[in-house]
């Protein structure tokens, strides 16, 4: 757990909610959001609205808090999760309190880990990743940064997903698969065998409908 529990959301939106709620039932004392299409001292939830992307540099004034960057979009969150890290800023890691922590799992700065999440042993999350509510990561799954994974899908044990991967609601990923980088797995899809890189694939068993 960080020493430092104050902290700015970055993205007010519907993704930006939910950790807002996560972040305050885990103990975090939240300043508020920015968001670049909000207007400053407006409110979401009521937690403020303090400005846009312009905020987003520590030095601009906010040294003691850590940033969340909670926006769907894998891109645009692992940009701008660079982007407070390259100018000094610390980012945070919101685990829900509902969220169920293997001790020898590991995730990375930058990462939220939403209500009954379930990461078990050894598994390995990096920065800018969302577990989504009720998504399950099973033993010694290895995420790279800026993956996603779905409310409610599963990853069996020893998945690989590499970077910007994304797992759609209710999928399932049987054990030792690999997801290539900025591949997508749609909504209750079944991957049977590994997805190359940048392959949208859906349905049961996966099948590859086009490439991003
Ligand atoms: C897979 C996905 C990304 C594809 O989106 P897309 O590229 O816009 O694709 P389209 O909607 O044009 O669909 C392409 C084809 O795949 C089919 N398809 C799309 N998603 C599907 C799914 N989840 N399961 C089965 N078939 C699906 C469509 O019916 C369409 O078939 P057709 O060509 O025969 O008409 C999207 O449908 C999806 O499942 N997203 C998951 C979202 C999610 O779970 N978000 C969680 C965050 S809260």
């Amino acid at each position: 757990m960080s020493p430092l529990r104050k902290l700015i959301i970055v993205g007010g939106g519907g993704h930006g909610r939910v950790v807002l709620d996560a972040a305050r039932l885990a103990g975090w004392q939240v300043a508020g959001f920015i968001d670049r299409d909000r207007t400053a001292g407006s409110e979401v939830n009521r937690c403020a609205v303090l400005g846009d992307d312009a905020l987003l540099e520590a030095r601009h004034g906010f040294p003691e808090f850590q940033f969340i960057v909670a926006i769907g979009d894998q891109r645009r969150r692992r940009a701008l999760g660079d982007r407070i890290r390259t100018t000094g800023g610390a980012l945070a890691t919101v685990v829900h309190p509902a969220a169920i922590l293997s001790e020898s799992a590991s995730i990375g700065p930058g990462t939220v880990v939403l209500a009954l999440a379930a990461i078990n042993a050894n598994a390995r999350i990096g920065a800018h990743c969302i577990v989504n509510t009720g998504a399950i990561v099973e033993h010694d799954c290895d995420l790279a940064d800026g993956v996603q994974i779905g409310p409610g899908a599963t990853l069996a044990a020893g998945v690989i997903v590499e970077a910007d991967g994304f797992v759609g609601a209710g999928a399932v990923v049987i054990p030792g698969v690999r997801l290539g980088a900025g591949s997508v797995l749609g909504a209750g899809a079944v991957a049977i065998a590994d997805l190359e890189a940048g392959a949208v694939a859906v349905g049961v068993p996966a099948r590859i409908v086009r490439r991003v």
